[in-house]
């Protein structure tokens, strides 16, 4: 027997590891000062990914995370409004679709204030990056003092938030509204259908989609929703981003969780750098907020939240995942708290049932599509948000569940961007950066310890009045 060629077979294979795997995407999509989403279908920055990828990321490289959100911060306009795109200059402009030249922020955006070195979008992207913040703190509180992460950061979140509780409060209750299907996050979820009907579709000669040469037309958005998009984009960009006379104007249930989670996030900013009062203050406007939440979008009969059309002044009912993401607040009274984990678990969305993960959209809708972007797919964020949810609010055996079926499905898909709710087969790109991030996150969280030390960021204890 030849001894090198015994010991060369013997020596076991070890496939990498889920963590291993997990941050091999994080390395890959990084550039330098922040992480793209995909390095094909979406090779800027953008805005909410960067939060989400940001929380995985303080597990490998707390410097790391620190300056994602630095970097997209500093694109903030002088509005407080943090883009929802920050354009790299190194990639060529038709790698990606609406590019610079469509948004023109230094000159169409000036009025607003966006800043003359750096190009971005001019909409917005959900506030989950106080949120963020804090939790990226918490990985390394030692190096996040040295570097005074929080005091610089701190500005720039309050004026952001300052931002959608003030020129984004189109209904006047406090709610913000998002004015772009884009803006909420989900993008083309059959929620927007009504009120983007009345949107006229810009002229599709007029523009290339890119999203097209990376993704399969039958994952991605129809070209009549595209041509829709487009119009109600350079619509804001000729008035000139100026906000309060859009075609498009939408209070949404997650958008205002996330941004109500972030409120708490914030104040807990402020306890850490010690200003006076604030804290108190801003946890009691966020309590305050919860409130608003569910008279203006609860619907006690249907068991979830609703978008709030405001043009029409309706309730849209079509139930999209973004209704079940309230669950995440912590002064939500507990009989909505307990009819949100009764939906997620019903017949709609089939968690522990027919689904593995929670889908965007109603499994019963008629618009209901497995694999087309956010009309029925399963996304890593909003299920991450809803196990973080079910545990906040003493579900932990579901949360578990939850979080068991996140792994397995990121792992099988190689981190797809979306999956099918079923069968969990992967849809969009693959080592998408937020399902890495936030995989990652589940993996090296505690779950035990995160019932005490972790999950307190999402809470209001310590405020007063528990
Ligand atoms: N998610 C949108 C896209 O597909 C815009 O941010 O490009």
């Amino acid at each position: 027997m030849n001894v090198g060629t015994a010991q060369l077979t013997a020596r076991p294979v070890t496939p990498p590891s889920l963590r291993e795997r997990a941050a091999e995407v994080l390395w890959a999509n990084w550039t330098g000062t922040s992480t793209v989403p995909s390095r094909d279908l979406y090779p800027h920055q953008w805005s909410w990914d960067s939060a989400f990828i940001a929380i995985g990321l303080r597990h490998l490289s707390p410097l790391r995370a620190q300056l994602e959100l630095e970097t997209l911060l500093c694109a903030q306009w002088g509005d407080g409004r943090v883009p929802h795109i920050v354009f790299n200059p190194a990639v060529p402009l038709d790698a990606y679709f609406p590019s610079p030249d469509f948004w023109r922020s230094t000159t169409a955006g000036r009025t607003a204030g966006a800043p003359g070195a750096v190009h971005t979008s001019g909409i917005v992207q959900p506030p989950v990056h106080a949120l963020s913040a804090w939790l990226v703190h918490r990985a390394d509180p030692g190096l996040s003092r040295a570097r005074s992460f929080l005091a610089r950061v701190h500005p720039r979140l309050a004026a952001w938030h300052g931002y959608l509780l003030g020129s984004r409060d189109a209904g006047g209750a406090g709610l913000a509204s998002v004015v772009h299907p884009w803006e909420q996050g989900m993008d083309n979820s059959p929620c927007w259908d009504a009120p983007l009907s009345r949107v006229a579709p810009a002229d599709p000669a007029a523009y290339r989609r890119a999203d097209l040469d990376h993704g399969a037309a039958e994952d991605r958005p129809t070209d009549l929703d595209y041509g829709r998009y487009v119009r109600l984009a350079a619509d804001y960009r000729d008035g000139r981003y100026a906000d309060g006379a859009g075609a498009f104007a939408v209070e949404d249930p997650s958008f205002n969780a996330l941004l109500i989670s972030s409120e708490y996030a914030l104040a807990r900013i402020e306890a850490e750098l010690g200003l006076p009062d604030a804290p108190e203050e801003r946890a009691a406007r966020a309590d305050a907020l919860t409130g608003v939440l569910v008279e203006r979008l609860w619907d006690a009969a249907q068991g979830m939240f609703f978008c709030r059309d405001q043009l029409s002044g309706q309730l849209v009912p079509e139930r999209g995942v973004g209704g079940l993401v309230p669950l995440i607040l912590p002064a939500l009274p507990r009989p909505v708290a307990a009819a949100l984990v009764r939906t997620t678990h019903g017949p709609h969305f089939g968690l522990g049932g027919a689904a593995r993960l929670v889908p965007s959209y109603d499994l019963t809708g008629s618009a209901f599509d497995p694999r087309r972007y956010w009309r029925g797919p399963a996304w890593f964020n909003t299920n991450w948000l809803l196990e973080r949810g079910l545990r906040l609010h003493g579900e932990r055996a579901r949360a578990d569940g939850l979080r068991r079926a996140l792994l397995e499905v990121a792992g099988e898909s190689g981190f797809a961007e979306y999956v099918d709710p079923y069968t969990g087969r992967g849809c969009g790109a693959r080592g998408f950066g937020w399902s890495a991030a936030l995989a990652l996150d589940l993996l090296l969280d505690d779950p035990a310890g995160r019932d005490e030390g972790e999950l307190r960021g999402w809470t209001r204890e310590g405020f007063g009045d528990d």
